[in-house]
């Protein structure tokens, strides 16, 4: 695996291949790599014939008092499983290389409707930085195909309306979110758990589990369900931001007649804040 780090380098890599008529497959990442990151390389060496990911924690995304300095930066581990995972191309820009004019970044990505909602509301300005890294990511790897994780739902969402909106020719996958055994999905963010929050930490699963079996057996009572889902979370000890049942398609206000749902949650447990999701169908 080759690792680049200039905007320049990896055109002209991916370029070369692209002249060849191969099929290049992108996993866009922050590091701090765990088999959730994993399941996407393996999506991605299924779709393409070169495999690129990228390694770059965006500090347009984060609030100012959130956690981007101290977000766990493992460069070292993260290329010996991008390797194992038979990525071809790493590239791993500095903040000087994405962001030239420093912290002055002109262009935003906004897509309204949809950035400002669910936990756009509880994080002002991170689904601009998202969609805007994302959208600079695809014109600097000229990926075919790129995936993305359900684990965080609303993105996937934010990447294909932002990707549709722009006519950017690349498709965008969606890969199953990948748990601990106990169901708590994997995340970077789950290192700032203690042992005692981490014993805690599977009621965020069973609660969204509670909501869709309700909505499975029939119920379409979707406030009480709510409520219900924050009081388990909040008896764990947990803060609840949200707790809420949408539609998935665009995570509108879900009605008794919407058949295609996705309940999402996002609490603070101790230093963490962990958002989680499922999807489900009204039979
Ligand atoms: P990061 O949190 O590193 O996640 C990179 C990708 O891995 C995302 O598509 C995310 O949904 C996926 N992922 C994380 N945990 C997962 C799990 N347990 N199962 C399946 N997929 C999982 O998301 C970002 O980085 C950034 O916002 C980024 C898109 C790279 C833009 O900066």
């Amino acid at each position: 695996m080759e690792t680049l780090s200039t905007v320049d380098a990896v055109r002209a890599r991916v370029e070369q291949w692209r002249a060849a008529g191969l099929r290049v497959a992108f996993v866009p990442t922050m590091g701090n790599l765990h088999a959730g990151h994993m399941s996407l390389l393996a999506a991605a060496r299924y779709r393409g014939d070169r495999v690129v990911a990228s390694i770059f924690v965006n500090p347009l995304q984060f609030g100012p008092s959130e956690d981007y300095s101290g977000y766990p930066r493992t460069l070292d581990e993260d290329q010996l499983l991008l390797q194992e995972a038979r990525c071809d191309l790493l590239f791993a820009p500095s903040v000087a290389d994405m962001y030239p004019h420093g912290g002055d970044q002109r262009t935003l990505i906004v897509v309204r409707g949809l950035s400002d909602i669910l936990d756009g509301r509880f994080r002002p300005g991170h689904f601009d930085g998202v969609a805007t890294v994302v959208a600079k990511l695809f014109g600097i790897v000229a990926p075919d195909v790129a995936v993305f994780g359900e684990k965080d739902y609303q993105q996937l969402l934010v990447v294909r309306h932002m990707t549709l909106d722009l006519a950017l020719p690349v498709e965008i996958v969606g890969a199953p979110t990948v748990r601990a055994p106990d169901g708590l999905a994997l995340s970077s963010r789950n290192r700032y758990l203690s042992a005692a929050e981490r014993a805690r930490a599977p009621v965020i699963h069973h609660s969204l589990s509670q909501a869709v079996r309700a909505i499975y057996g029939g119920s379409s009572e979707h406030a009480e369900l709510e409520r219900e889902g924050s009081l388990m979370l909040e008896r764990a000890g947990m803060s609840v931001d949200y707790f809420a049942i949408r539609n998935a398609a665009d995570l509108s206000a879900a009605s008794a007649e919407s058949s295609d749902l996705v309940v999402l949650t996002a609490v603070r447990l101790g230093r963490a804040r962990l958002i989680d999701n499922l999807r489900t169908h009204r039979p």
